[in-house]
Order: structure tokens, then C-alpha cells, then sequence
């Protein structure tokens, strides 16, 4: 179905695979025009509670953008090009559905920032992490700069901005940018496990934890306003009366997503 993107689904999770092993699964324009495709499949699938981005191989998760689509590029171009990588990013960013990076090898440039544009990450123990853009005399066009920022604190970023130095996995659990660091044969187990936890609770609370968790970094929304809204939201849906029914009478939850 896609070119460079596998797609399986179990258990209500979407697995994504960015498949370009040759390439160190370096995003290009077709893995940016299937992934916004699969978001489509994310958000309009109600069958898909939760997605997991990985890469092919054992190397790599993403290793940047594609620098050969780099080449010739004026500035209008290229600016372009950072909205198409950024305004994609931002879709995961705001998915109502849980969207995890399985970081199973290098995420570099892009990889770094298409991981860091996912709700949060899990990570293999050889798994390395890098804004390696200053070694191209670029910077970073995806939200590298900014969400480096908000993950780390600015003055670790900062470094590894200037630096384009390399940390490993367990460097990035110490810094918070992983939430967990696993064997490379248990990492999308790892994942799918904590996703299964989520996808037991109701949707459209996790939804709204999402919208107001991203409020905090969005300078035109008042977090606290958007809690407002949601947390009233939830009082209009049949999963959180099934919850407190459930709650009250002492049984699990069945939640239907309505
Ligand atoms: N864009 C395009 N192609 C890339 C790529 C990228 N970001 N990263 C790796 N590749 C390609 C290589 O060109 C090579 O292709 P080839 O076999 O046709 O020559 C293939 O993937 C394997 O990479 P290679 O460099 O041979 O592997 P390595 O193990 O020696 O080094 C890295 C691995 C990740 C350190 C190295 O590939 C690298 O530095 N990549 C670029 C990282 C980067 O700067 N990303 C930010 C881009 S803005």
C-alpha cells in the first residue's frame, strides 16, 4: 500500500514502520506525503486507538531528512520544505490518538525531531539521539530547535544544537527525551504494552490530556483555560458516565470511545 512506510495493526495499535534501510530510513518526500497518510488512516480509523513509529532494520530509526534532496535549493525552497517537515510534525504533535516513537537505532536531525514530535518516546539500549545539522552548516527545520528546548531545558539544547553531539539512550532517559530504555528485541513489546495500558482508558479523556499537555507549549492558549474546557467536555460523554457508573459499582470500565 505505501511505498516507504509497512503498516500492521493489532490490538487496536498501528504499528509504522518508516522502511528505507538502505538509506538509514532518511525522510524524503514520499515517506512525508505516506506519513501524513497514515495520519489520515490514524485519526479516521476507528478501529486504531494508538500508533507506534519505528524504523526498518536494526540500525536505524531515522537518520534525518534525505540531505540529497538538499542539494540546489534556494531559500524559499527550502523554507518550504521546513513547513512541510514542521506542519506534518505538528499533526503527530496533535494527534487525539496516543502516536509513540519506538527508537530502535539513530535518530538523527529529522529522526530526532520526528521522534520528539511524538507524545514520547521509547528507546533500544543502542539507540543514539543528535541534532547533527551545524556539521552541514544548517540548522535544525522540523521543530528540532524548539522542542529540543521544551524537552531538555535550554541549556543541555543549546549544547547539542551548537555541538551536534551524539547522546545514547541512557543518557536520554537521564535527560527525560526517553521514557524508558529497552533491549532492541523487547522495544516495540515494551511499547505496545504500555499501550495497551492506554488504550483500556477512554478515549476521549486521552484526547484531552493531550490537548491540554500541548497547551503548555503553545503561546496562544492558556493551558489552564483549555483544562477548563476539556475537563467540561468530559462530563458530556458516555465513557466518563460508564466510569464513574463502573467506579460505583465496582467493576472495570468497558469504554466505547463515545
Ligand atoms: N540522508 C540521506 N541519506 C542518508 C542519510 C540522510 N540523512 N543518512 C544516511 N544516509 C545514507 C548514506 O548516504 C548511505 O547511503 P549509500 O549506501 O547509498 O552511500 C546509507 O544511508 C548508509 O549510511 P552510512 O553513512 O554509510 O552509514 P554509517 O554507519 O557509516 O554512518 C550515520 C551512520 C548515521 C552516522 C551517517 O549515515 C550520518 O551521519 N548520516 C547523516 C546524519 C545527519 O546529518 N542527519 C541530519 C540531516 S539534516
Amino acid at each position: 500500500m505505501y511505498q516507504t512506510l509497512l503498516t500492521s495493526a493489532e490490538n487496536h495499535i498501528l504499528t509504522v514502520t518508516i522502511n528505507r534501510p538502505d538509506k538509514l530510513n532518511a525522510l524524503n518526500k514520499t515517506v512525508f506525503d505516506e506519513l501524513n497518510s497514515v495520519l489520515d488512516e490514524i485519526a479516521g480509523n476507528t478501529g486504531i486507538r494508538s500508533a507506534i513509529i519505528t524504523g526498518a532494520g536494526a540500525k536505524a530509526f531515522v537518520a534525518g531528512a534525505d540531505i540529497s534532496e538538499f542539494n540546489g535549493l534556494d531559500k524559499a525552497q527550502a523554507m518550504a520544505l521546513a513547513k512541510r517537515g514542521q506542519d506534518t510534525f505538528f499533526r503527530i504533535e496533535n494527534s487525539t490518538k496516543p502516536i509513540v516513537a519506538a527508537v530502535n537505532g539513530f535518530a538523527l536531525g529529522g529522526g530526532c525531531e520526528l521522534a520528539m514530535s511524538c507524545h514520547f518516546r521509547v528507546a533500544a539500549e543502542h539507540a543514539k539521539f543528535g541534532q547533527p545539522e551545524v556539521n552541514l552548516g544548517l540548522i535544525p527545520g522540523y521543530g528540532g530547535t524548539q522542542r529540543l528546548v521544551h524537552l531538555l531545558g535550554k541549556g543541555k539544547a543549546m549544547e547539542l544544537l551548537m555541538s551536534a553531539h551524539m547522546i545514547d539512550a541512557n543518557e536520554a532517559k537521564l535527560l527525560g527525551l526517553v521514557n524508558y530504555v529497552t533491549t532492541p528485541e523487547t522495544l516495540l513489546d515494551h511499547t505496545r504494552k504500555i499501550l495497551d495500558l492506554i488504550n483500556s482508558k477512554a478515549p476521549s479523556a486521552i484526547a484531552g490530556c493531550i490537548k491540554a499537555a500541548n497547551a503548555v507549549f503553545d503561546e496562544k492558549t492558556d493551558g489552564y483555560d483549555t483544562e477548563i474546557k476539556e475537563f467540561g467536555k468530559a462530563f458530556g460523554t458516555e465513557d466518563m458516565k460508564e466510569g464513574i457508573t463502573a467506579f460505583l459499582e465496582k467493576r472495570k470500565p468497558n469504554f466505547t470511545g463515545k
